[in-house]
């Protein structure tokens, strides 16, 4: 697989469809398709990830045409041409439904105050954690964020991510979150990933609003009436998100807002029960919200609403292990109970610097006790449907977008095993390149 890659064509003219020329992915040791319905896959459906060998993957213009054998392929598509996979694993593109990519200087500092006994609750309570990161976006320009998040997400697209939601929060100004989700709108014209954009303002009660219970009710109502109206109708964002944990926002706080960005015709994410119970996974459920992360502290109620609900449960390992927290979401009881589970890298600077996709699907074999096919699933279909985007992105089948990520590998198990290494030579958004290591991709 070092090396080159050569295209070359099968001889006669190239087929032309309206949706453009075919080429086809050959020579894959695996194809992992994730096939099957367009929808949240649950419980033992989370265990089939499609894995298949001996086919090729036809690619018209921007959308999968069709799996099957390379030579039924070639038959199919005369004067294609044809990518060479040289005995890797093609996936789906990986989907990191959970990001806060938009930040300034990273916040390497708390890493050594948490080893010394400070927990994160403690470093925010002293206004550090995500006040430092507010101070800090606040003072940051427009085009320098660009410059910084262009380059962030370069390296999570370089490990295999072809998919990410990017959420705001670290304004917490009608000023300061349009900026940043003039960013993410910005970069989601420029960069070949597909990017999904989430508002979110509830984030953190900002400090100049902890100074008393009318300050904290002043933002809130700032939230409903200013920032959800001005960030619809500039149509920023596809979600909302609000982060309900004891100390930030209350259940019947994050409900308020919710309301009225569903109102405003948002969807809704909720970071639930991140450190502690609170009744996160219950809300999420109440509000059939698109998906409920974190949930490492979810109750035995909170997994029994989510099992009746539309609700994708989010979990973010990475989170947990960076933290230093022995603690895991219950991932096992979350699939037993028919609650569809999506893994994400939570990428942000205070509780999960890693743009490494891969790595966080060994976090949910060795920690969250997933199989293998389950964590591609997570990390494929199920990121989809935590995006509203099952329809169209996380399976290699006919009719969904050419969203493709080559491995060096010989078999899908590998991805999780080889840790912190990566194994990403290629990856394709709309059949169009995305990342390309050492190979001469057009
Ligand atoms: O998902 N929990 C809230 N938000 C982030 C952390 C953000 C930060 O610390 O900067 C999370 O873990
Ligand atoms: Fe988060």
């Amino acid at each position: 697989m070092s090396g080159r890659t050569a295209e070359r064509r099968t001889g006669g003219p190239a087929e032309r469809t309206s949706g453009g020329t075919a080429r086809l992915f050959v020579n894959a040791a695996q194809v992992v398709t994730c096939a099957g319905p367009p929808r949240a896959r649950r419980g033992s459906e989370m265990n089939d990830a499609g894995v298949r060998t001996d086919v090729g993957v036809a690619v018209v213009g921007d959308r999968i045409a069709e799996v099957d054998s390379v030579a039924a392929l070639r038959e199919r598509f005369p004067g294609a041409s044809e990518f060479d996979c040289r005995g890797g694993v093609l996936t789906p593109g990986l989907v990191d439904s959970h990001t806060h990519g938009i930040f300034g200087r990273p916040r390497y500092e708390e890493q050594e105050m948490r080893a010394a006994g400070l927990d994160y609750m403690e470093i925010a309570r002293r206004g550090g954690g995500i006040h430092s990161s507010v101070r800090d976006l606040r003072a940051q320009s427009e085009d320098t964020l660009i410059v910084l998040a262009r380059a962030r997400l370069r390296r999570l697209a370089s490990f295999g991510t072809t998919t990410i939601e990017l959420k705001s929060g670290y304004g917490l100004t009608l000023e300061d979150e349009l900026k940043t989700l003039r960013v993410i709108a910005r970069l989601a014209a420029e960069l070949p990933m597909r990017i999904v954009p989430t508002f979110l303002g509830a984030h953190e009660i900002p400090l100049e609003h902890r100074v008393s219970d009318a300050a904290r009710r002043g933002y809130i109502e700032t939230l409903i009436h200013e920032m959800i109206p001005a960030v619809a109708s500039q149509r920023l964002a596809t979600f909302a998100d609000v982060f309900c944990e004891q100390g930030v926002y209350s259940p019947e706080e994050s409900r308020a807002i919710l309301d009225a960005a569903r109102d405003a015709g948002m969807l809704l994410k909720l970071h639930a029960d991140e450190l502690a119970p609170s009744g996160g996974a219950e809300l999420a459920a109440s509000l059939g919200a698109t998906s409920a992360d974190h949930l490492a502290a979810v109750s035995d109620e909170g997994i029994d609403a989510l099992a009746s609900a539309p609700t994708v449960a989010t979990l973010l390992p990475g989170t947990m292990l960076f933290l230093g927290k022995s603690r895991h979401a219950p991932a096992r009881r979350f699939i037993d109970a028919g609650v569809p589970v999506a893994l994400a890298s939570d990428f942000n600077p205070g509780t999960s610097p890693t743009p490494n996709l891969p790595l966080v699907l060994m976090l949910g074999v060795s920690q969250l006790r997933l199989s293998v096919a389950e964590a591609m699933t997570a990390a494929t279909v199920n990121g989809a449907a935590a995006l509203a985007l099952a329809d169209r992105v996380g399976q290699i089948a006919p009719g969904y977008s050419a969203d493709l990520a080559l491995f060096e590998i010989a078999d899908v198990r590998e991805l999780p095993y080889w840790y912190g290494d990566n194994r990403c030579v290629a990856s394709f958004v709309c059949g169009k390149p995305c990342h390309t290591s050492n190979l001469d991709i057009t």
